[in-house]
């Protein structure tokens, strides 16, 4: 461990922020000093909550005295953002998904590389630990080789509150840019990370809400596997049941709240009227629930996710992976998270402060998005996309 905490500074204080907020804080290995959000009630939420300034800007952040900063406002901010942070030599962690073109996501790995300062993209699920373990297993080749894998999410994506460009997808809203490089992450990490090419369906199912809520997909690698991911974010089934009720953050899930992000969305009539949802329910505003003391006792997840070798099944859970052998299962329990989240700190540190290259480096998460935006264009042209971007594992 280095002599000193990391100090990190923080762009956009907003929900995603709050889902990192115990992986910083109740990690001795990081110190948040400064941050940065337009909203006035988020700025000073923040000063209270971690006595560091907050400021207006992102000039003012840059110029403060931090190590890294991390990224995460929306979208369309991800790539000016980090060409200021890398201009003050800053190192970054950029919130999925890492731009809305190609050509944005290669500029962040040109200016990061010119100004010498690490780029990392996530938070993502194939940070977990259970989705870890089964890449582990799988390239250890104790089960043979890796031929097929099925991904499922089910959950209630489109009916949570939302900003009116998070419904629109040419503004980066949907599923498929925002929950699709989850499961391209985890399914890529497992399977070795060069894909070939995507044939996919995407639905918008629901007039109100106009951009692709659900998809279905077909992946080829350059290695022979294939892999299936399905997405549904309209909240009919819910695969968290698969999971024993354990939810995207560790947590228990009662299986009787059926329907409560649907319900209370049609009761909010508008979209303007859902933006102050949203802007009440995140960070600093008035209705915002602080998850971040509840103690997970599991990893986080992402639906079901199989990975079937020759000679067995691997199945992540949040505590741990079933292994479905030719004779017998098991099940590989891991310790409980101390800190959620924590690998992307193991990353962000070993950059930072030992110069390790990430795996969630610029280049495998542009290879992420090449596949994301694939997906759209093989909906909308009903053809398989072959890729030219794509980079294996480090
Ligand atoms: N990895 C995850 O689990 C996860 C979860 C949620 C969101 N995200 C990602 O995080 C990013 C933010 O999403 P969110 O749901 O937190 O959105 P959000 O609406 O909560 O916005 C984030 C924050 O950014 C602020 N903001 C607005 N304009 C800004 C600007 N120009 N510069 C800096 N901050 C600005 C907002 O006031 C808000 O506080 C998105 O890219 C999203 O995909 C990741």
């Amino acid at each position: 461990m280095s002599a000193r905490p990391l100090k990190l500074g923080i762009a956009g204080i907003g929900r995603a922020f709050s889902f990192m907020i115990p992986t910083f804080r109740d990690d001795p290995r990081v110190t948040i000093v400064a941050g940065f959000d337009p909203r006035e009630e988020a700025r000073s939420r923040f000063m209270q909550d971690f006595g560091a300034p907050a400021f207006a800007s992102m000039e003012e952040l840059c110029a403060s005295d931090v190590d890294a900063i991390y990224i995460a406002s929306p979208h369309q901010f991800h790539a000016p953002q980090v060409a200021m942070a890398a201009a003050h030599g800053k190192h970054v962690l950029v919130e999925k998904p890492m731009a809305l073109s190609l050509a944005d996501c290669q500029a962040m790995i040109d200016v990061t590389r010119k100004a010498g300062v690490h780029l990392i993209v996530g938070h993502s699920h194939s940070f977990d630990a259970p989705i870890r373990k089964m890449a582990e297993l799988v390239s250890s080749g104790a089960y043979g080789t890796l031929r097929m894998i099925t991904a499922m999410n089910f959950t209630d994506f489109m009916f949570r509150p939302r900003r009116p460009e998070e419904l629109d997808t040419a503004q980066g809203g949907g599923v498929i840019y925002n929950q699709a490089p989850h499961q391209v992450e985890m399914i890529r990490l497992i399977a070795g990370g060069r894909v070939k090419s995507v044939r996919a369906m995407a639905g918008v199912w629901d007039a109100h809400r106009p951009t692709e809520g659900a998809y279905n997909a077909f992946l080829t690698f350059e290695n022979d596997v294939s892999a299936t991911m399905t997405y549904s974010g309209y909240a009919h089934f819910d695969s968290d049941e698969w999971l024993d009720w354990t939810n995207e953050l560790g947590l228990k899930k009662d299986p009787k709240n059926y329907g409560t992000a649907r319900k209370a969305i049609l009761a909010s009539g508008n979209l303007a009227e859902e933006s102050a949802l949203k802007n009440a329910r995140n960070y600093g505003g008035s209705a915002y629930a602080d998850l971040s003391d509840l103690n997970a006792r599991q990893h986080q997840t992402f639906g079901f996710m199989l990975a079937s070798c020759e000679r067995g099944d691997l199945r992540a859970f949040g505590d741990g992976v079933r292994i479905y052998g030719d004779a017998a299962q098991e099940f590989l329990a891991l310790d409980p998270p101390k800190v959620p989240r924590s690998e992307v700190t193991d990353e962000l540190v070993a950059a930072v402060f030992d110069n390790v290259a990430p795996l969630h480096s610029g280049e495998w998460s542009l290879a992420t998005m090449e596949v994301c935006l694939a997906l759209l264009q093989s909906a909308r042209e009903g053809r398989e996309i072959t890729l030219q971007h794509q980079v294996g594992l480090p």
